[in-house]
């Protein structure tokens, strides 16, 4: 159940079936040669008799499929319900196409889980429901695109077919809610995918990356054509390399190419397949990676947060965040007593001292040298003093997580560098929880996660953060065990275990609450945790997830959050990125040390919910902009991705230490948005010590060039110019910055 509000799940319905170019799919044929299904009967209810196409449900309801059902007449329901969607297929749909073997029926996306039958023949499941043996799991956001086998004579030709789908939704928004359903049969090469697999990209030392191609067939038939790439630079137009390759793919097979270009921003590749039958073609572009940030120098450097917030009395962890050539020597001037350094690790541990500001003198060393920084320890109340900044389980493993599953992910914090820039959280989502209390009520883990304490301890030995997820309703949105009626006990438990961080998810509380809740009745169930966390003798920072309802960024801190997610959840395109970061412009005035609208984690490199894990589908460029952005905006930096199979390009966009510096500056002050015309937003933060950072968003969708004025961002004498992803001073300007940006691309300055 992730659909817990109608109003931001129902946005997604604009997004139009995108899917497709996404991946850089052959678009099918929806246009011309699609049977749209705009309507269904629709019964609440559950009975298998309903999937046969001779049902007489003449009686039903009809509703719209691009809208969710609780906005047509059945407001609050949850559980099953079935569609079923009448259409006469006439038998010349056959001729538009050169390969009719295949019917595709493009269900669009259904909260949350759907089994389907197309005349009483099952097509296809989404989800799991409730009877299912390993019970309910969400697939709200997944594509449902199912297809019918032609030669099998299931189709009724130019006679009413009926696609019977029955949905199960845990609540919130249900049933169909995007794009249009459609019928089509597709051309032979609407089966070919053009992926860019970007998980296998290697940097060469001379400037260039090599990627591999990845000409994908989905259908089981022969592909038989000629494969047309063309290289282009956008930013000088040239051409930069055009190959021609003729190419025969076996069924439901792929072939692969390597291709080497140059590594930097604006590099473009076309690909055109042309079939040698029936002459249609395939098309698709991709941006290429390319890396900004520059390899770390071998002297020793200090990173991460000055400041440090604690709550006195409790146990604190710390990991001093440093680079250099290996091995490192830490020293700490100043710790107070009842800390302790280890010099080989940089991990700081003990007792936070007695309320007041500590200021330490870190120092790091290696043969090449050494370097010194201030770095506060902040004992009083007020937590999360920088941006929350780790990784959470969720949007690579979803429901599927495992202690094993993140112990990966925080030997790759340490091993691959990420610990040393900062990144020092390892948060468990949902799916951690057992199926039942034990007697005397305690929460338990579930058998994927065998010791909850040795996995705190594994964790603080490293310095690193133990977080960990519930919902104050019975049931989490993944169905697992919430806190409702436990609240002081799961505090207390958690505590035992040593968490230090816990995101609080709404999802079935809103059942308990009235259809308007009055603000006291919403916020009821997050003072009552973040008390419960306070009675605890840790500094548990709490972070609130009920998707921005009820304005939580005026009122998340007096529950004791220091975070609070402003939108529903993320996806891994640009139109999520528009809704959840560039929808923020109106709310980063509230953002304050220890008060973060949190615009939900990121979707930077491999990415999956559980499902298969996918390289994030968002364009290079769009990944700068959207680190970029969420530094900017001084929002948690959560990542979400299969942290083991973490590529060189994602690490380019995680341990940058100077974007990282605009996130994690002790101001805590988050960007306005200065200039939003023309496909161009400006966002300016304010930095500690009177630097801004400037972040130049092109919004369009081809690169371009702009001139953006010094009084934007409030400069007007002679300023210092630097270029943060790629760590260079650019010298002094006096009146103009001038970017030249890729599609959806991004320019970050730092101006002093
Ligand atoms: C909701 C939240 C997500 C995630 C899931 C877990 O959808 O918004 O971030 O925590 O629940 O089920």
């Amino acid at each position: 159940m992730h659909s817990l509000s109608s109003t931001f799940r129902g946005g997604l319905a604009l997004l139009a079936a995108l899917l497709f170019s996404m991946t850089g799919a052959a678009h099918a044929a929806t246009s011309t040669d699609a049977i749209m299904l705009p309507q269904a009967r629709f019964a609440t209810g559950d009975n298998v008799a309903w999937r046969d196409p001779d049902f007489d449900d003449s009686g039903w309801k009809v509703i719209n499929t691009t809208q969710y059902y609780e906005a047509q007449g059945y407001d609050g329901y949850d559980g099953y319900s079935w569609y079923r969607i009448h259409v006469t297929i006439p038998s010349t749909l056959k001729a538009s196409s050169d390969w009719p073997e295949r019917l595709r029926i493009y269900l669009s996306a259904i909260d949350d889980t759907d089994e389907s039958y197309f005349n009483g023949v099952r097509i296809g499941k989404t989800g799991s429901m409730p009877s299912d043996p390993q019970g309910y799991e969400s697939r709200w956001e997944t594509p449902r695109d199912y297809a019918v086998d032609l030669r099998a004579g299931v189709v009724r030709w130019d006679r009413d077919n009926v696609i019977a789908v029955r949905v199960y939704d845990g609540g919130g928004g249900g049933g169909f809610y995007k794009d249009m359903p459609y019928l089509a049969i597709p051309q032979r090469v609407d089966g070919l995918l053009f992926d860019a697999d970007l998980a296998h990209h290697h940097f060469l030392a001379n400037g260039r990356v090599q990627t591999t191609l990845n000409v994908r067939n989905r259908y089981p038939v022969v592909q038989r054509g000629v494969l047309h790439v063309e290289v282009r630079d956008l930013v000088t137009g040239r051409v930069l390399l055009t190959r021609q390759r003729a190419l025969v793919i076996a069924p439901e097979k792929s072939v692969s190419s390597q291709w080497t270009f140059p590594a930097r921003p604006g590099i473009q590749a076309s690909y055109r397949f042309v079939d040698a039958r029936s002459g249609r073609v395939a098309t698709a572009t991709h941006d290429l990676p390319y890396r900004l940030t520059p390899p770390d120098a071998p002297t020793p450097t200090l990173h991460g947060a000055r400041l440090l917030g604690a709550r006195p009395g409790t146990p604190l962890y710390y990991r001093i965040a440093a680079t250099g050539r290996a091995p490192l020597h830490f020293e700490a001037q100043g710790l107070p007593e009842g800390l302790t350094l280890n010099a080989d690790s940089g991990v700081i541990m003990g007792t936070t001292p007695a309320a007041g500001s500590y200021p330490v003198q870190l120092r790091v060393r290696n043969a090449l040298g050494n370097a010194t920084r201030e770095w506060t320890l902040v004992a009083g109340e007020q937590l999360a003093l920088t941006p929350p900044m780790g990784w959470n389980s969720w949007n690579a493993y979803g429901l599927n997580v495992s202690d094993t599953l993140v112990r990966k992910a925080a030997q790759v914090f340490i091993d691959k560098g990420l610990a040393a820039k900062g990144w020092n959280a390892i948060n468990i989502d949902d799916g951690w929880e057992a199926a039942a209390r034990r007697t005397d009520g305690a929460i338990m883990s579930n058998a994927r996660f065998p010791d909850m304490k040795a996995l705190g301890d594994f964790l603080h030995e490293r310095g690193l953060r133990f977080g960990i997820y519930s919902s104050p309703g019975a049931t989490t949105c993944g169905g697992y065990l919430g806190s409702l009626g436990h609240e002081l006990q799961d505090a207390a438990s958690y505590a035992s275990w040593g968490v230090d961080y816990l995101k609080y998810d709404l999802c079935s509380y809103s059942a308990k609450m009235s259809k308007s809740p009055s603000l006291e009745e919403h916020q009821k169930p997050y003072r009552l945790m973040g008390q419960a966390l306070r009675n605890q003798a840790r500094s548990i920072v709490f972070s609130l997830c009920q998707y921005g309802e009820q304005q939580v960024w005026t009122w998340g801190a007096s529950v004791g959050g220091s975070a609070w997610r402003m939108t529903g959840d993320i996806v891994d395109n640009w139109n999520s990125l528009l809704e959840t970061g560039f929808s923020q412009a109106p709310y980063t005035g509230f953002v304050a040390p220890g008060r973060w609208n949190d615009p939900d984690m990121l979707v930077l490199g491999q990415v999956g919910w559980g499902d298969a894990l996918h390289p994030s589908r968002l364009t290079p460029d769009e990944q700068y902009s959207h680190i970029s952005l969420w530094s900017l905006l001084a929002a948690p930096l959560l990542l979400g991705n299969d942290l083991p199979s973490l590529d060189e390009f994602t690490l380019g966009l995680l341990t940058n230490h100077d974007v990282i510096a605009i996130n994690q500056d002790a101001l805590g002050k988050a960007a306005q948005r200065v200039l939003n015309r023309d496909g161009w937003q400006v966002w300016v933060k304010d930095l500690e010590g009177g630097a801004k950072a400037v972040g130049v968003f092109n919004m369009g969708a081809s690169l371009r060039s702009t001139q953006v004025e010094s009084s934007l961002f409030g400069r007007e004498r002679r300023f210092r110019l630097r270029d943060a992803w790629r760590q260079q001073d650019m010298g002094a300007r006096s009146d103009s910055i001038a970017a030249t940006v890729p599609a959806h691309g991004v320019m970050l300055f730092v101006v002093q």
